[in-house]
């Protein structure tokens, strides 16, 4: 990737401003789809390249919500869901994601009188922040539901790539019918590594793409093309070396569950995703009183599940980027603690 932006940088072309010659990126995002998902994508008009799935997260809203719409909206979740639907002057109402359903949401339990103006629908499996994942048939009946109450789904796979004991996470489009209701983004920062890149796509159907494009073409105009063709040879490249980098992860993952169980936390065992969630040891209620403590007895810090949505409280979330060596450390400190 590093030398596919080098020698770009030194190509005239890419001086100019980028929508003209984003078409090798299109193809490359729908190669990868087909290659990765098994979903078959028309680069002209079902792929949207994107400064990072944010660019879309943060645009979505502008582009479809307006007062009086409502999104549907997880809880606990990435707190970018709500802002971008009210940026535009949109309510949220909020679906509870517990342990008992899976983490999914249960969709029949949305009042009539909040279905009757809701128009956007915000999912995210794997899961940030429970690890929690979703099956096929989950998809299945979202699609069902979203064409019966006319509302666009919006399906945030940021974690697609980044997956433990063999689990192999799948696009929502995988499922018939999901691209007349909806759209996917993706981006390169978990999968590739390459967070601070801006690297992302939306993808899914047409009219709603046009319409983030709008958007976008207001704000960015763009991604500079050597980080295109850095992007494109992440996308079209080799990409064995992923089954090593989960490994690692996988192995951060044990380490963060087995010291937070050893203290008395219930730790969710994620299938995928960067996050271990877990829940306080009996007698605590108040997360951000308990990462506020865990941090001043430790030097740890443990996200409290508030900062995700009400549903969050209860709850603290783990994430597995810090060094192995780091988190044994962590989590041996973590063992001093008298809960
Ligand atoms: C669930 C989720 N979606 C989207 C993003 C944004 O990722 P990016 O803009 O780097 O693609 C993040 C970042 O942490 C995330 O956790």
């Amino acid at each position: 990737m590093l030398e596919a932006l080098r020698k770009a940088a030194t190509n005239p072309t890419y001086h100019r401003y980028p929508f003209s010659y984003q078409t090798d990126y299109r193809e490359a995002i729908a190669a990868w789809y087909g290659r990765r998902f098994d979903v078959v994508l028309d680069p002209a008009t079902e792929v949207l390249p994107l400064a990072g799935s944010q660019e879309g997260l943060g645009n979505l809203g502008l582009a479809v919500m307006e007062p009086g719409a409502v999104a549907l909206v997880p809880s606990p979740a990435y707190g970018s869901y709500s802002r971008t639907s009210r940026f535009a002057g949109g309510e949220i109402h909020l679906m509870p994601l517990r342990e008992e359903n899976g983490y999914l949401p249960d969709l029949s339990a949305i009042p009539d009188e909040v279905l009757s103006r809701a128009r956007l629908l915000w999912l995210n499996y794997p899961n940030n922040p429970t690890g929690a994942v979703a099956p096929l048939s989950f998809f299945e009946e979202v699609v069902a539901f979203a064409r019966q109450h006319e509302i666009l789904v919006c399906h945030d796979n940021a974690y697609s790539d980044v997956s433990y004991d063999g689990y192999v996470a799948p696009s929502f489009l995988a499922v018939d019918g999901a691209r007349e209701v909806g759209i996917e983004l993706n981006t390169l920062s978990k999968a590739f590594n390459m967070a601070g890149w801006r690297l992302g796509m939306a993808v899914g159907k047409p009219e709603v793409l046009r319409a983030l494009a709008q958007v976008s073409f207001n704000t960015s105009m763009g991604l500079f093309g050597p980080l295109q063709a850095a992007a494109i040879e992440a996308l079209t490249g080799d990409q064995s070396w992923m089954v090593e980098r989960n490994q690692i992860y996988q192995q951060r993952r044990d380490i963060v569950v087995d010291g937070l169980r050893a203290i008395g936390l219930e730790p969710l065992c994620p299938k995928a995703t960067l996050y271990v969630w877990a829940k306080l040891p009996p007698g605590y209620t108040d997360s951000l009183e308990f990462s506020k403590w865990v941090l001043d007895q430790t030097g740890v810090w443990l996200t409290s599940g508030m900062f995700f949505g009400p549903e969050g409280e209860g709850y603290v979330r783990a994430s597995v980027t810090t060094p192995t060596d780091d988190l044994r450390e962590a989590m041996e400190r973590l063992q001093s603690l008298k809960l």
